[in-house]
């Protein structure tokens, strides 16, 4: 299969289209490379897969929308996955014009190219997020979510709806997934479990944020990827609806996906297994919860279940385990 995945020099573009290369398909990289974190970082990631001869890469922003437009139209992608967006909940409120621009508009030209060159499937990356501080748990794709309390929740709301309307108006089959707080080797510098073991590896003390009472819903990513692969093969249409809990649009083949397992673990747990994996007490600075961060994010996975037959199930030791010795490698190139 031809896969044209967007933001492949990312944590999630770079375990996918790895992923997919090994299982011998082909894969088209759109990536910008763009400066919110370690460059070394995402080029070390790019450089991974530069290695298979079914890869190609192209680095360009998506806001030029003829360059993501050409790009599609010249390799004719049976599946788009688009994941390249400006991510990360707290930047959003320094700095949410990069949100504007790269999750509005540059969705918008992603969606535009897929309608101009036609695509068998559409995927695109939504956020748990987007549930905002919803009091009803576990979070239901059918719940209304239309509360966000940050401007990147915004932007990703709105890329929802204006992926429903193309999926309507031109019969796009459109899939958008909700994640859940993903973590893994070669994950993003700006998340807990990165700057946790940073710090505690240099001995600096960690910052925990609403005096750890918040939870999440941790996904590893290999278990994420394993749910987009399945997720590709299942195209939105009445023939695999599923009755009373899908999101599945009477409107056009359109649905909405949450990927988490359902597991919420509590921040100072979270913390504790980090602590038992690495042999080392963290040193902990409590602070407030920061302005726009949510207390719990908590999925349900009924939908995934029933759509794909599983849903994400590794242990948080197991994952935090492999990021470790991820990170004990790489240390010294990712600065
Ligand atoms: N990691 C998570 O926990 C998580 C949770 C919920 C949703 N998501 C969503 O999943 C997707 C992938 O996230 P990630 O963790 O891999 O993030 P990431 O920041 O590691 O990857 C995003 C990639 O997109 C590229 N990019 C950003 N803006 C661009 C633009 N305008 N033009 C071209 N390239 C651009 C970046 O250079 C980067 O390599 C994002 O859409 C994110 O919002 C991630």
């Amino acid at each position: 299969m031809r896969y044209f995945i967007t933001g492949t020099a990312g944590f999630i573009g770079f375990h996918l289209a790895r992923r997919l290369l090994e299982e011998g398909h082909e894969v088209v990289g759109f990536d910008g490379m763009t400066p919110y974190y370690s460059l070394r970082l995402k080029e070390a990631r790019n450089a991974a897969l530069v290695q298979f001869p079914s890869f190609h890469a192209v680095m360009g922003m998506l806001e030029d929308g003829t360059l993501v437009k050409d790009s599609i139209a010249a390799f004719r992608p049976d599946v788009i996955i688009h994941l390249a967006a400006q991510a990360g909940v707290r930047y959003s409120l320094e700095n949410p014009k990069a949100y504007l621009d790269s999750n509005l508009v540059g969705s918008w030209n992603v969606l535009e190219a897929a309608r101009e060159v036609g695509v068998g499937h559409l995927m695109l990356a939504s956020t748990s997020s987007v549930y905002g501080a919803s009091p009803g748990i576990p979070f239901h794709e059918t719940d209304k979510a239309d509360e966000p309390l940050t401007f990147y929740a915004a932007t990703k709301k709105a890329m929802e709806l204006m992926a429903h309307s193309y999926a309507h108006l031109h019969k796009i089959p459109t899939t958008a997934f909700r994640f859940f707080t993903v973590y893994g080797p070669w994950g993003r510098p700006d998340m807990a479990l990165f700057k946790f073991v940073k710090a505690m590896t240099e001995d600096q003390e960690i910052e925990i944020y609403g005096e750890g009472k918040m939870s999440r819903d941790f996904t590893y990513i290999d278990d994420l990827v394993d749910s987009i692969i399945d997720l590709s093969a299942v195209v939105p249409a009445e023939d695999n609806r599923v009755p009373e809990i899908d999101t599945l649009s009477l409107q056009g083949p359109f649905r909405l996906v949450n990927i988490g397992g359902g597991q919420p673990i509590g921040l100072l747990d979270f913390i504790e297994t980090i602590e038992t994996i690495m042999a080392k007490p963290a040193r902990r600075k409590m602070l407030p919860m920061q302005k726009g961060d949510v207390p719990r994010t908590f999925a349900s996975p009924d939908l995934l279940l029933a759509l794909t037959g599983r849903k994400p199930e590794t242990t948080l030791s197991v994952g935090v385990g492999e990021f470790l010795e991820w990170y004990r490698q790489h240390e010294h190139e990712i600065g």
